[in-house]
């Protein structure tokens, strides 16, 4: 199985996801690669924002060596699933998408709802966590 998690920057919802599902997946030892990707490019090869780093670290989940890369149409092909943390993330990325199986993998990652952008509410990092974590336990359960 093979997972993109997208966000805007790739610098603090998306690392979180990739990160925690990682995490989880070496615990239940599912042989699974899973990475993140931002459809924005301003953070390419950053680290991601301290304090998704601090936040992840807090709970046991290292992501200080992720790198911010930007979603490429190629990732189509090669991710089995895409998850989107929102809606515009959605419409960004569904844009690029030019087959029916292309568009299939791509879903929001919290169905119907969304995970809210912490970039410029430092207060939300914590609830974010929590959130993407919840999801993650389910998905293990709902992908394995
Ligand atoms: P993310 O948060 O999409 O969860 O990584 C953001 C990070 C950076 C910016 C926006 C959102 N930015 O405008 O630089």
């Amino acid at each position: 199985m093979k997972i993109l998690m997208v966000c805007l920057g790739n610098i603090c919802r998306s690392p979180l996801a990739h990160g925690i599902l990682q995490h989880l997946a070496q615990k239940h030892s599912l042989d699974w690669e899973i990475d993140s990707a931002g459809t924005g490019d301003w953070h390419i090869g950053h680290a991601p924002d301290h304090r998704s780093i601090t936040v992840a670290s807090k709970y046991g989940v290292d992501i200080s060596q992720q790198r911010a890369q930007h979603f490429h149409t190629d990732f189509f092909e090669y991710y089995d699933r895409i998850f989107v943390m929102d809606e515009q993330n959605y419409k960004d990325v569904i844009a690029q998408a030019t087959t029916d199986v292309q568009r299939e993998k791509v879903t929001l990652f919290i169905p119907g709802s969304f995970v809210p952008d912490p970039y410029f509410d430092a207060k939300l990092f914590d609830p974010v966590y929590k959130m993407v974590e919840k999801r993650c336990l389910e998905l293990i359960e709902e992908l394995r």
